[in-house]
């Protein structure tokens, strides 16, 4: 086998990361994380709109080095990013979803759990990171509640619901590869969590769609959300709005943030790319609640050009787990490093003090 810490040279932007993970991951794993749902228009909308922001610096401001620092639900953070909710980590790599938080740790940025996390929540929230617990709406009820008591002992710090997945988008590269787990990965945090499912395998149902059916609830409603609402004593995120009039809805259950996200390019094939819609849905929601982005984000341009479109801050995906698999923790220390010096050189070229002013920025058409 390669020696993952042997691979030269030393990446110098997240997309080099991309290249060595391809390199490790057995094709169907890498196509499983690559992937997008349908002919993938979306997963390359999500690039070629942000790749059409225009970020019109300002000049002579008096900035050196900026500041990345950025609240986010009550807390400070290194900077406006954190690691966006993804399932079965230990796919990529034996260390899964704990190497992946202790890197958020060190960079100081939050660590979203997935719901279908490989590994006990508890053992996330040992690490010491700021832990986000993502939730797909169990069919039970009372399982929902179980699980709520569970991730709050834990010390997870806020609860994100996604609300994107009524059903799962259809893979196609998964269904080609007849994609399935391999036997020793379980969902770790799922009461019930049906492993034979994620083993076993129907024609043209990939094991992530039959958990998807087995465990989540499909036909969700606001008043499901507002129910949530009523009893966590956790802050609630919401991810997966791309209309305004659905963030408002969220804030209005009671969400103090919304993650503006199409899951990536792998939901609904042909809906917009979350860039396209982040300035509508910050107009729509003003400051009632923090508006955070993902989809497509793999640079500290791209950051600056959410912020700049009105965002808190993002969450970045795939690029997390790339780097996972390269190294372990210490690749997703680097590569989180290695974007946070993308940040604060994409921020002082366009000659902003912090987060917060790169939001007066103007964008126009790049070209
Ligand atoms: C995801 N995503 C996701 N989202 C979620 O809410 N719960 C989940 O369990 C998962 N699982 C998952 C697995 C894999 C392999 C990927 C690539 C993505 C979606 C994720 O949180 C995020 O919305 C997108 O990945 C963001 O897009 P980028 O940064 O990957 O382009
Ligand atoms: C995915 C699901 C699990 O995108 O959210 O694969």
């Amino acid at each position: 086998m390669v020696d993952r810490m042997e691979i030269k040279p030393d990446p110098v932007c997240l997309a080099d990361f991309a290249a060595l993970a391809r390199t490790v991951l057995p094709p169907r794993v890498w196509d499983y994380l690559d992937g997008g749902s349908g002919a993938e228009v979306t997963l390359g909308g999500n690039r070629s709109a942000l790749d059409r922001v225009g970020v019109v610096p300002r000049v002579l401001t008096g900035v050196s080095t900026p500041s990345l620092r950025t609240r986010l639900l009550g807390r400070e953070y290194a900077m406006p990013v954190a690691v966006a909710p993804m399932a079965y980590q230990r796919l990529v790599h034996p260390d899964g979803e704990p190497a992946l938080a202790a890197a958020a740790r060190v960079a100081d940025v939050p660590y979203l759990a997935s719901i279908l996390g490989s590994t006990p929540i508890e053992q996330v929230t040992a690490t010491g990171a700021e832990v986000w617990f993502q939730l797909y709406w169990l069919r039970d009820r009372s399982l929902v509640a179980d699980l709520l008591a569970r991730v709050r002992a834990a010390g997870c710090r806020a609860l994100v619901v996604t609300v994107d997945v009524p059903v799962l988008g259809r893979r196609l590269r998964d269904l080609r590869n007849s994609f399935r787990l391999p036997p020793e990965l379980v969902p770790a945090n799922l009461p019930g969590g049906r492993d034979d499912l994620a083993h076993g395998g129907t024609p043209g149902v990939t094991p992530v769609a039959a958990h998807r059916d087995a465990a989540f609830a499909p036909a969700l409603t606001w008043s499901d959300l507002r129910w949530l609402g009523e009893r966590c004593d956790l802050p609630l995120v919401v991810k997966g709005i791309l209309d305004p009039a659905d963030a408002v809805r969220a804030v209005d259950a009671g969400a103090r943030a919304i993650v503006v996200s199409n899951h990536g390019g792998r939901q609904l094939d042909g809906a917009p790319a979350s860039a396209t819609m982040l300035p509508e849905v910050v107009a729509a929601v003003g400051d009632r609640c923090e508006v955070l982005l993902d989809s497509g984000i793999r640079s500290g341009v791209d950051v600056l050009r959410a912020l700049a479109l009105g965002a808190a801050g993002v969450l970045v995906g795939r690029p997390m787990l790339w780097a996972l698999a390269v190294g372990g923790q210490p690749a997703a220390s680097s590569a989180l490093a290695l974007l946070a010096a993308e940040v604060r050189d994409a921020l002082a070229l366009a000659g902003c003090a912090d987060p917060a002013s790169a939001r007066r920025l103007r964008t126009v058409p790049v070209g």
